[in-house]
């Protein structure tokens, strides 16, 4: 049995319809990222099932139990937010058993719902003091510890990380990650950071303006984006899109000689990431000449951008690969390795070779 059950969603402000029929369906144990930009309606999706709000219509079901008018505290969901909301005036300890001690827990259950979670997420050492004398990681610790000890059906995060610097954001990110394969609960979790997307999902949903654009595996949606929008929000430098025209035998990028072989009849775009490009040949791959204009060492690779005539490309190599500034290239990509999309209207187009859907 699946575990959540959203079913043909729709959210309306006013006249404006946020969340225009979403569905989805997890199972248990899954890890469901909610990725998109600012103002695509990923916090509007997350309140309709926490309760915080109710849909305009539609329906959300959890373990078989509509939540249609159920009251937020009724659930058996919990939310962690981004800002963690927790109590200045009470202990580390007290903040963690809060929710239980509001349920009439008895004292010692709730005392050894504290002590695991405490210890799962190492703060037991910290348990006395209070929330304003601990660092942002620890607080973050804290509100999950709050979700932990109710052994919630569901969990919710929306945005947990965003108030951390760069490298704690990681640090709670791997932690996050073998948290949940050590518990296997099953998660919701809202952001729009794409590698907190690939790095911590079972399975991304990527919203656009109310709508779920693309559900699949995080490798499914970097590998194989189902359109052009997706294709561009994963990965950083983001995919080159190199206009291609239909002509005998397949599509021929534009400015060059170059034909991928296909059976493309419109044009299109020719999707390449900047990994994606090699400078040794590479078995039946397409070929494209340039000259380096510009490279940016990051550490472990360099970015190099390569003008094709008036065009420009990125591809990214070890940074240990010789290449300047003026030199003449060929780069080279493996076929199977592209991702074409309709020009018009910017959807992924099957090759020859894809795998079966
Ligand atoms: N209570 C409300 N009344 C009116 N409009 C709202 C309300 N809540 C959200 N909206 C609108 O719905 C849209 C989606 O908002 P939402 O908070 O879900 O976005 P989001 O994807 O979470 O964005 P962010 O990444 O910035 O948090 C926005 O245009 C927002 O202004
Ligand atoms: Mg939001």
């Amino acid at each position: 049995m699946s575990t959540l059950d959203i079913r043909n969603i729709t959210k309306s402000f006013g006249a404006t319809q946020t969340l225009k029929g979403i569905d989805l369906t997890l199972e248990q144990g899954e890890f469901l990222v909610l990725l998109g930009s600012s103002g695509c309606g990923k916090s509007t999706l997350l309140s309709m099932v926490s309760g915080l709000s109710e849909p305009t219509s539609g329906e959300v079901v959890l373990n078989g139990r509509s939540l249609n008018g159920v009251h937020p505290k009724n659930r058996d969901i919990a939310m962690v937010f981004q800002s963690y909301a927790l109590y200045p005036n009470l202990s580390v300890g007290r903040n963690i058993g809060f929710g239980l001690e509001m349920r009439g827990v008895a004292r010692a259950d709730r005392e050894a719902a504290i002590a695991e979670a405490a210890q799962i997420l190492r703060i037991d050492h910290l348990l006395d003091r209070k929330p304003g004398d601990l660092s942002g990681g620890q607080r973050q610790r804290v509100a999950i510890g709050r979700a932990l000890v109710r052994k919630p059906q569901l969990f919710l995060f929306d945005e947990p990380l965003s108030n951390l610097d760069a490298k704690l954001r990681m640090e709670m990110r791997s932690e996050l990650k073998r948290l949940h394969q050590m518990l296997g609960v099953t998660v919701v979790y809202v952001t729009h950071d794409q590698i907190e997307a690939m790095t911590l999902a079972t399975r991304i949903a990527v919203m656009r303006d109310g709508r779920i654009e693309q559900l699949g595996t995080p490798e499914e949606i970097y590998n194989r984006p189902a359109t052009r929008f997706v294709a561009e929000f994963m990965g950083a430098p983001p995919m080159n899109m190199l206009p291609a025209e239909p002509v005998a035998g397949g599509l021929r990028i534009e400015g060059t000689d170059t034909v991928l072989p296909c059976a493309a009849r419109a044009p299109a775009l020719i999707g390449v990431r900047p990994e994606t490009f090699r400078l040794a040949p590479v078995a039946g791959g397409l070929t494209v000449q340039g000259t380096v204009d510009l490279i940016e060492l990051t550490g472990p690779e360099k970015i190099v951008s390569v003008a094709l005539g008036a065009r420009h490309v990125t591809m990214t190599v070890p940074a240990d690969t010789a290449i300047a500034i003026g030199d003449p290239v060929t780069l080279h990509a493996d076929p199977a390795r592209l991702s074409v999309f309709d020009a018009a209207d910017e959807t992924r187009l099957a090759m020859p070779g894809d795998p079966a859907p």
